[in-house]
């Protein structure tokens, strides 16, 4: 297959219990842009505990295992990838910049100044600038401009919401891709990305909250007025409703995992109390189990999961009145039947699960379940840069980093969305 180099796209998902690779193709032009998807590699792995490596050579073999995959089926080999960043070493805080506004009125260049001022804040010790997103400009000390470029005044302010992640978790990250043999290219917060893959232009406008559920971390962000405006991560996951079944029924952390993804619910009105499930407990050999009983031990610890999200939505000052779109989930958990039942329960809100689709080609199928939201999104992440001409293939496998540091002002014209 001939592709060319500059339009090609890789994107790699380091989970707490898989790694995901994705290689595609982007299609169309600037307006109308998408991504063929080539190729998917998953390979589960121990490695990576909510967005930190924790066994480095366990990342490194993941990471080659899940890339050469992709690139296998893809039938290209690819250098770059988009990588994404999640979990605890993320942090986030709004700030604030001034200038004065240089010609009768604002213009884009403006805008970029003050941006660049609000973006140029310390970040404290051992953090990254990741994301700059503009929130809202003020002209002259008046708030409640989008954008206020052809506007006269004589002073501009934006509010500026930062994103930035730990620097040594991050070099940590780049030196194991790049010890299995590709470059990041470019380090992108997972809700951010997994937001192209499952909400749609009108969600993203008009308000909603897109619940994560992982294997080690539960990721919470709001959107609103097309951008994301606040993000949190919660230790609690996938990994507790495993625990709580290996306690729960005396079995083994694989049988739980197994029972878990094989019989499991996440509301447990909906499973008929006739239902029984054979598991194989540590040691009384197999039984006979409720279905309902599993259906219930999931319950309790989900319903707590998502009140926490709930409960974290609500610190950060949001009604779900004003994001009247409601809640997406996506992450594995989003695949236990009655997860929209409980969401629903818990945030009074419209849910849906989130299963990347939109703009996609090619193996399709493939990704098409809410754990992959990440791994999609990222890989339209890079797709969108590269149609709007601002972005990096993901070159051939012997060629240096294509990646570069991008500088604040183009910074925050990519964030913008
Ligand atoms: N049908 C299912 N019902 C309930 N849970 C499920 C189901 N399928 C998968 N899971 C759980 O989803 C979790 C994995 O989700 P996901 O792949 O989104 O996590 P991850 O990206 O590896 O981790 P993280 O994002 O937390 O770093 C596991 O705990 C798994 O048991
Ligand atoms: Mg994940």
């Amino acid at each position: 297959m001939t592709v060319a180099v500059q339009r090609l796209v890789a994107a790699l998902d380091l989970g707490s219990t898989k790694v995901t690779a994705i290689i595609g193709e982007v299609t169309g032009d600037s307006r109308s842009w998408g991504l063929r998807i080539l190729g998917v590699g998953t390979e589960r792995s121990t490695g990576v505990r909510r967005g930190v490596i924790r066994d480095f050579e366990e990342s490194v073999r993941a990471i080659t295992k899940a890339m050469t995959d992709a690139e296998r089926i893809a039938g290209i080999e690819v250098g770059t990838v988009y990588c994404g960043a999640g979990g605890e070493q993320l942090a986030q805080r709004i700030s604030h910049g001034v200038a004065s506004i240089t010609g009768s009125e604002i213009r884009t260049s403006d805008l970029a100044r003050v941006n660049d001022v609000a973006s140029s804040v310390s970040f404290g010790h051992d953090q990254e600038l990741l994301h700059a997103i503009p929130l809202d400009y003020l002209v002259d000390g008046q708030a409640g401009y989008a954008d206020p470029v052809g506007m006269s005044g004589e002073r501009v302010e934006a509010q500026v919401y930062i994103l930035t992640a730990r620097s040594s978790t991050l070099a940590h990250q780049r030196k194991a891709i790049e010890k299995a043999g590709w470059h990041v290219g470019e380090v992108v917060v997972e809700p951010l990305a997994a937001s192209l893959a499952v909400l749609s232009p009108e969600e993203r406008e008009m308000g909603a909250v897109l619940v994560d559920l992982g294997g080690g971390s539960t990721s919470v962000a709001i959107f609103q007025g097309g951008k994301l405006r606040y993000s949190a991560s919660l230790r609690f996951a996938g990994g507790h409703l495993t625990s709580d079944l290996v306690h729960g029924l005396q079995i083994t952390q694989a049988e739980a995992e197994r029972i878990k993804e094989r019989w499991g619910a996440a509301y447990a009105p909906m499973i008929p109390e006739v239902e029984v499930v054979e598991v194989a407990t540590t040691g009384q050999g197999v039984k006979s189990v409720p279905r309902q009983l599993i259906a219930h031990i999931m319950h309790m610890r989900l319903q707590e999961v998502l009140e926490l999200a709930y409960d974290e939505v609500a610190r950060a000052g949001w009604s779900m009145a004003a994001l009247p779109c409601g809640v997406v989930v996506t992450g594995g958990g989003a695949a236990a039947p009655g997860i929209v039942e409980l969401t629903r329960d818990v945030f009074a809100a419209p849910v849906r699960i989130g299963v990347p689709a939109d703009q996609l080609r090619g193996l399709v199928d493939r990704v098409a379940a809410p754990e992959y939201a990440v791994p999609v999104g990222l890989a339209l992440w890079g797709a969108r840069q590269v149609a709007l001409g601002g972005g990096f293939g993901a070159g051939g496998k012997a060629s240096p980093a294509v990646g570069r540091v991008l500088e604040p002002v183009r910074r925050w014209l990519q964030d913008f969305f």
